[in-house]
């Protein structure tokens, strides 16, 4: 189903593509994507035209999932879903998330038009990264049927809400069941960068993932006493940064100190964050990551608990959030063999691993089977604007789907009679 010549210049282009979907930006010379923010519509115009001459059938449902479907020889045939996510962290690079769908869009280009006993649909999703409402993979819970009342009312740093974004966006919020999975989806196949440093110190370009890692966010709000800098002694300060920053170097050692974890406080906010006043209030976000969700769940509680006291200490109250709580997610075993198997097929051999980045199949993977495959990241950079891919790594990514339809259509158990 492949031609290795025809598949090398695909490299180039799924690169220069990913190029081309990075000038949609909300941050003029950078790369800002938020949820179903204006540079959305660009990414859903340039998206549906490579979508339909690839010759699927284009829709965009009401979270703003731009969704191809490219069909198969029986109407409302069992159905393949393969994407990732167009939304993007502040300042990233071009391809985390976006691959996932330009890839897709590569792969039914290679069938020329040729049809099997599955349609596949190419799903660029709207929101995984959880920045404009602090709560990520909304697009993905939308899909799961999860997108409920009580997300649909939480609002974003100017009070907007995710149902006011949906409808000012355009949509409609009785249309969201059609955001959802379609019922024929038998598969889900997420092909994502790694975003880490394994597969480049190893001189690999694939990995199959095993497992997604348990992760956990919160916000924490420290309140003190805003006082002037000059006049207010030491001792009778209540200074919220004073215990926020003991407690970020708290985090730091922890997590230092435990095997596999990762805790990360990346954003900090100081009210009212004048040079000659002391901090009266710090809001900061927690990110806590283990393959163990015990070990996740215990480094939460342990760092909660550093927060009480580092406030404690200075007279400070501490209140923290929940903003994400999940656990570790295992990736269908059948398919992450055959993915493996068609890794080996399409000459690439391909490591195991377990993904430290949280991803949309997260979320999917318990209502669809899912699997990931992830592409090196060069020096191990991710969510940074000198994130990249290798041309190479996309050809041997792009050749082991091709190989990776093939077994799906010989493998008559996972086309399950009902799907067949
Ligand atoms: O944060 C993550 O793990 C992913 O990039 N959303
Ligand atoms: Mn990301
Ligand atoms: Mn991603």
């Amino acid at each position: 189903m492949r031609s290795s010549s025809s598949l090398h210049q695909q490299g180039e282009r799924v690169i220069d593509r990913c190029r081309e979907i990075a000038a949609f930006t909300e941050v003029p010379g950078e790369i800002t994507r938020t949820f179903l923010s204006p540079p959305m519509r660009g990414v859903h115009e340039l998206v549906r035209e490579w979508m339909e001459s690839a010759g699927m059938s284009v829709r965009i449902d009401a979270v703003g999932n731009i969704r191809g479907l490219y069909p198969c020889l029986k109407p409302d045939g069992p159905r393949l879903l393969i994407g990732s996510h167009l939304d993007t962290v502040p300042n990233a690079g071009a391809f985390d998330g976006v691959l996932g769908v330009v890839l897709g869009i590569a792969v039914v280009e290679q069938l020329h038009g040729r049809r099997l006993p599955f349609a596949i649909e190419v799903i660029g999703l709207s929101e995984e990264e959880g920045i404009r409402f602090s709560k990520p993979f909304i697009s993905s819970f939308a899909l799961a049927g999860k997108l409920d009342a009580e997300l649909l009312a939480h609002v974003d740093a100017n009070g907007i809400s995710i149902s006011d974004a949906i409808k000012s966006f355009g949509f409609r919020i009785e249309d969201l069941p059609g955001a959802g999975l379609a019922p024929e989806t038998f598969a889900y196949l997420e092909v994502h960068i790694e975003q880490g440093p394994v597969l480049d110190s190893e001189s690999l370009s694939l990995a199959v993932v095993d497992a997604i890692v348990a992760q956990s966010r919160f916000e924490l709000t420290f309140t003190g006493q805003a006082n002037h800098a000059g006049t207010t002694p030491m001792h009778l300060r209540h200074d919220a940064l004073g215990a926020a920053s003991e407690w970020v170097v708290a985090v730091e050692e922890y997590a230092k100190s435990h095997a596999g974890l990762v805790a990360t406080v990346g954003r900090v906010t100081v009210v009212p964050g004048a040079g000659n006043v002391v901090a009266g209030q710090v809001t900061a976000s927690l990110d806590v990551r283990h393959s163990d969700e015990g070990i996740c769940g215990a480094g939460v509680s342990e760092l909660l608990q550093a927060a009480s006291s580092a406030a404690e200490r200075r007279g400070v109250r501490v209140v923290s959030r929940p903003l994400l709580e999940q656990a570790s997610v295992p990736m269908d075993s059948r398919l992450t063999s055959l993915l493996h198997g068609a890794a080996e097929r399409a000459g690439h051999p391909a490591r195991r691993m377990c993904s430290g980045a949280g991803h949309d199949a997260m979320i999917l993977a318990p209502y669809v089977p899912s699997a990931m495959l992830f592409l090196r990241s060069p020096g191990g950079l991710s969510h940074h604007p000198d994130e990249t891919v290798l041309p190479e790594d996309v050809d041997a990514a792009l050749s082991t789907a091709m190989e990776f339809l093939c077994l799906l259509r010989d493998d008559r158990s996972t086309l399950k009679d009902d799907h067949a």
